[in-house]
C-alpha cells in the first residue's frame, strides 16, 4: 500500500512545544456510518500515514477502533508512541469523568490518552439520535462552577498519568474569560467548528493569542451530517466561489480546498472520511500544491458566519433559540 512521507506533514505546536500532524481523522459517523465501516478506516488511514485520530466515547465506536489499534500494534505498523489519540467526555458524565475516561481507556486499549476533551461546556444531555426540537427538563446554561468542577476532574486525569492533555471544545470567548484564569492545568487545544463559511475568527484568534491550538471540526462543512443539523440557511462549503475557483485551479476536490486552507491557517482540520481515496487525498493535499496568497485571502473574505452544529437540542426548556449557547451579545447567556 502507498505510505505517506511523514516528513512533509506539516506540523503544528501545543504550549509545551510538543507537534502534532496539521491534519487528523474524524471518527463520527453522523448516525450514516456504523463502527465496522469507521474502525476500518482508521486502519486503511494509519496504515497511509495518519497519525492523529479524533474519538469521543459518545461515537459509540472506540472499542471498535480500540481493536483496528491493537491490530496495528500487533503487525508492527505504528508504535503507540507514534499516534495522537483524543477521546472526549459527554455531557452525561460531568460528574464521573474519571469514569468516563477509564471506560474509554479500556475500550481503546490504551494505557493513556494523549487529549482528552470535555465535548460541551454543559451536562445537558440527549439520547442518541433525538430530534432538533426536543428538550430535557433538566437542561440549564453554562454555569462557570459546574464547568471547573468538570475540569478539575480532567485535571486529575492528568496528575494520574491517565490524559497528557485536556482540552475545551464548543467554547465561546465569554466561557473562556471566565474560566481560564480557574484552570490549574490550561487547556491544549480547542475543538471548534471551523470551515471556509465559518471562520470564527474572534474565537480562533483568541485561542492562539492564549497559546491554544484551535482544531476545526466539520472542515469540509459536514456534507453528510444528520438531517437534525440541517437547516434551509445554510451554506455548502464546496460551492463558496473562492473554494470552487481554487478547486479549479489546482485540479482537486473543493474538500482538499478546504483542507489546504484549514491548515495553512493554522488550525488542525480532522476531516472525517471512511472513503480511502478521500481519506488519502485528504492528508495528502497538505503536503503538496499549497494555496496561493491570493486565494487564502479570497477563502477568508468569504466567510459566511454560517455555524452547522448549532447544538438545539442541548437547549433548556424556554430558551428562545441555539443562539442562546453561543453568546452572540459578549455575555455568558443566562436562563431567561
Ligand atoms: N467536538 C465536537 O463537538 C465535534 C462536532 C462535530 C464533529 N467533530 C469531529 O470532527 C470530525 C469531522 O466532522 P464531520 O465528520 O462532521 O464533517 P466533515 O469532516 O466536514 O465531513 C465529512 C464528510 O465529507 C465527505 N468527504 C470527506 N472527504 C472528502 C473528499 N476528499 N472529497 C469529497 N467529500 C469528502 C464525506 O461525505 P460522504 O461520506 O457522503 O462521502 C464525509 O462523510 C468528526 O468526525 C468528529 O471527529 C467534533
Amino acid at each position: 500500500m502507498e505510505k505517506i512521507d511523514q516528513n512533509k506533514v506539516p506540523k503544528r505546536k501545543f504550549y509545551t512545544g510538543e507537534e502534532i500532524p496539521a491534519v487528523g481523522l474524524g471518527t463520527f459517523g453522523s448516525d450514516k456510518y456504523g463502527p465496522e465501516a469507521i474502525s476500518e478506516a482508521v486502519y486503511g488511514a494509519i496504515k497511509f500515514g495518519y497519525r492523529l485520530i479524533d474519538c469521543a466515547a459518545v461515537y459509540q465506536n472506540e472499542a471498535q477502533i480500540g481493536q483496528v489499534l491493537k491490530r496495528l500494534f500487533d503487525e508492527g505498523v505504528v508504535e503507540r508512541k507514534d499516534l495522537f489519540i483524543t477521546s472526549k467526555v459527554w455531557n452525561d458524565m460531568h460528574e464521573k469523568v474519571g469514569e468516563s475516561c477509564r471506560q474509554s481507556l479500556k475500550d481503546l486499549g490504551l494505557e493513556t490518552i494523549d487529549l482528552f476533551f470535555v465535548h460541551w461546556p454543559f451536562p445537558n444531555y440527549h439520547a442518541p439520535g433525538c430530534s432538533g426540537d426536543s428538550r430535557n427538563p433538566d437542561s440549564r446554561p453554562f454555569s462557570v462552577e459546574e464547568f471547573m468542577k468538570t475540569w478539575r476532574q480532567c485535571e486529575e486525569l492528568v496528575d494520574q498519568g491517565l490524559v497528557r492533555y485536556i482540552g475545551m471544545s464548543n467554547m465561546t470567548v465569554p466561557k473562556l474569560e471566565a474560566v481560564l484564569p480557574l484552570c490549574r492545568i490550561k487547556p491544549a487545544a480547542l475543538e471548534m467548528e471551523l470551515h471556509p463559511s465559518f471562520q470564527q475568527p474572534k474565537l480562533f484568534d483568541y485561542a492562539v493569542k492564549h497559546d491554544i491550538l484551535p482544531i476545526g471540526y466539520c472542515p469540509l462543512g459536514s456534507p453528510s451530517r444528520p438531517e437534525r443539523d440541517r437547516t434551509a440557511e445554510d451554506v455548502a462549503d464546496s460551492e463558496l466561489p473562492s473554494v470552487a475557483a481554487a478547486a479549479k485551479a489546482h485540479g482537486v476536490h473543493p474538500a482538499n480546498i478546504c483542507l489546504k486552507w484549514a491548515a495553512q491557517r493554522g488550525q488542525v482540520p480532522i476531516p472525517f472520511s471512511v472513503k480511502e481515496p478521500q481519506y488519502q487525498s485528504n492528508l495528502t493535499c497538505v503536503t503538496e500544491d499549497p494555496l496561493t496568497a491570493e486565494e487564502m485571502e479570497a477563502i477568508t473574505r468569504d466567510d459566511r458566519n454560517c455555524r452547522l452544529i448549532k447544538g438545539q437540542v442541548f437547549l433548556w426548556e424556554g430558551a428562545h433559540g441555539w443562539e442562546a449557547l453561543w453568546d452572540l451579545d459578549g455575555r455568558i447567556t443566562e436562563k431567561e
